[in-house]
């Protein structure tokens, strides 16, 4: 295991936008993190890379595990070129340049300087640093990115920033790689590029994406939801057919729940309506007794929190027919309260006059 996270609470002023994240890394897993817009996807990216300290819980990295992250942004770039931009994510590449560049010129006869030398050049030809550039500009080219290899970083535009960080990823050598929402913005030879890469990659990578072709590819998915997060081991196909089964248990709890507060409903009011017809004194405080029970649930039934049974549309058409079946009757009902509210909402402000709140 390289990461094992908790995060027990992250807020934005009132609201709170986690409270039970809980998932670990494996080394070389690579990890797809869904979620509807909103949830908080990016979020726990920034407090993963560690550029969000504001929240509470423990990230604990394995001693020594080197993470790499896509920036968001990107300030004093100055004249910085993308290839120079790319390279200098390159672990080891800046010191074996430097002695191959320097060395020759003040080494002499020091056997001490021409050993290291003779080192810096084979380690650099081990690595394919000396075709590094023409690598990396193939890349660039291969990302829809053509001639900007010598251009400097700070003027491409917001789009094109974000390939180049995707590239720069890709050369970094870390332990754990965190990429945002990598594939939005190419086309199908970027992407086949991309998930080469995803598929051969020796390190750890979190992707948050929707792109299914790059979830096709992970080893475990994570589902952040209702500001919990749910592993599911395997790839999309894999969340799929578990994600119906899990569905479909919550909905059944859910629907079991609905029918007994209905019940309990009917229950308090007969037993009101016996104890208030009684004469005898045992009997009246026997339906007291009961009425209160039955209330006492309710009140705890009412008070549980009603799921969000979030799935995606084509993860809908993969269940099967019955839960299918409950799944829109449930997205039905909530579409209906949500109509509801909206014509109670017109309503009050044509009565009032003002908007209520
Ligand atoms: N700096 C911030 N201040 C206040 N609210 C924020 C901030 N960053 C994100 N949020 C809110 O937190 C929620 C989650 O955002 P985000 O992590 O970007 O979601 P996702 O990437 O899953 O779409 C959103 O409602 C967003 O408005
Ligand atoms: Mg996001």
């Amino acid at each position: 295991m390289i990461a094992d996270i908790t995060i027990s609470e992250k807020s934005f002023g009132p609201k709170t936008l986690m409270h039970g994240i809980k998932f670990s890394i494996d080394d070389g897993e690579k990890i797809g993190v869904i979620g509807r817009n909103g949830v908080g996807k990016s979020t726990l990216f920034g407090i993963l890379a560690g550029t969000d300290k504001d929240f509470t819980g423990d990230i604990i990295y394995k001693r020594g595990t080197v993470v790499v992250a896509t920036a968001q942004e990107h300030h004093d770039l100055g004249e910085q070129t993308v290839l120079q931009y790319i390279l200098s994510g390159l672990p080891e590449y800046s010191e074996l340049r430097h002695i191959i560049e320097t060395y020759p010129l003040t080494m002499g006869d020091d056997m001490d300087k021409i050993n290291q030398y003779t080192d810096a050049v084979q380690r650099c030809d081990d690595k394919g640093f000396f075709k590094i550039e023409e690598h990396v500009t193939r890349e660039l080219d291969n990302f829809q990115l053509p001639d900007v290899a010598h251009r400097p970083l700070a003027s491409l535009s917001g789009g094109q920033k974000r390939l180049v960080e995707v590239v720069k990823i890709m050369h970094s050598n870390a332990h754990l790689a965190l990429v945002d929402e990598p594939t939005n913005h190419m086309d199908y030879i970027a992407k086949a590029q991309f998930i080469d890469w995803l598929r051969d990659a020796r390190e750890a990578v979190l992707v948050i994406t929707h792109d299914r072709d790059v979830l096709k590819e992970v080893d475990r998915i994570v589902e952040l939801k209702d500001g919990e997060s749910v592993s599911y081991k395997g790839n999309y196909d894999a969340y799929l057919k578990q994600n119906a089964v899990s569905t479909g248990t919550q909905m059944n709890d859910f629907e079991m729940i609905e029918k007994r507060i209905a019940n309990l409903k009917v229950k308090v009011l007969d037993y009101q309506r016996l104890k208030e017809k009684s004469r005898n004194p045992g009997t009246i405080q026997k339906f007291k007794r009961l009425e209160e029970v039955s209330r006492k649930e309710l009140a705890e039934l009412q008070a549980k929190e009603k799921p969000t049974f979030w799935i995606d549309k084509e993860s809908v058409a993969g269940l099967n027919y019955k839960v299918a079946a409950q799944y829109d009757k449930f997205k039905a009902k909530n579409i209906r309260n949500h109509q509801r509210n909206k014509y109670c909402r017109q309503w009050l402000k044509r009565t009032f006059g003002t908007r209520p709140t």
